[in-house]
């Protein structure tokens, strides 16, 4: 069967599931969302936010790009956190990266990949960084991990650099942004127990002076 019409035949099949066991799933799903979470995570396929998670249609919020990268100033990704934070009330922020992931392994062996290079930028900055520690592992696998692992520690305080999280903290909301890793190979959610909760958990000079700003 050619590819659009697998894809519409399973859609039937999953539509009808769903309101064999729940009715008015769709209906009451059509008025309005109300996630609880906001997913962070990687584009891979292998690690598909809500399945994973065991949640369904309407409870989590996804952002996903290559390496689950966090950058200062990808418009699609902090409009994503405004509007989860500001409109959708989210308070659990989540980060998910996975070992073995392919955006890591790409920075880490320096693999020339076009216009992905500079996406990948911040991640052998903080191979740089974090050099004599990674250096030290032998099994290029191990590395790689760990460089995985680094880098959701890393996303968690950028994300926590935003205005729009920090000004969050200054009225007093409890948003919480936290750190996970996904295995591939068993299909387990790891925490990386990395969670920030407020601006001491960010460097002072990233702190925003919030009172200034009104909000
Ligand atoms: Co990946």
């Amino acid at each position: 069967m050619p590819f659009r019409e697998t894809l519409f035949a399973q859609n039937r099949r999953w539509a009808a599931a769903m309101t064999a066991d729940v009715p008015d799933f769709f209906s009451r799903l059509s008025r309005a969302q109300t996630p609880a979470y906001l997913w962070i995570g990687c584009s891979d396929s292998r690690v598909p936010a809500s399945e994973i998670c065991g949640l369904k249609p309407g409870e989590v919020f996804v952002h996903r790009n290559i390496a689950n990268l966090v950058h200062d100033i990808d418009v699609s990704c902090l409009s994503v956190l405004v509007y989860a934070i500001e409109i959708l009330k989210i308070r659990w922020i989540i980060v998910c990266g996975h070992y073995g992931c392919g955006g890591v392994r790409a920075a880490m062996e320096r693999t020339e990949v076009g216009l992905v290079d500079h996406w990948l930028k911040p991640i052998r900055t903080l191979y740089h960084h974090h050099a004599g520690e990674l250096d030290a592992i032998a099994d290029p696998r191990a590395r790689l991990d760990r460089l995985c692992e680094l880098n959701v520690l890393d996303q968690v305080v950028a994300v926590c650099r935003t205005s729009v999280v920090q000004h969050a903290w200054a009225r007093g909301e409890p948003v919480a942004v936290h750190g996970f890793i996904y295995d591939l190979a068993d299909g387990l959610l790891k925490d990386l127990h990395a969670a920030v909760t407020g601006p001491d958990g960010i460097e002072p000079i990233h702190r925003l002076v919030t009172e200034r700003l009104g909000r």
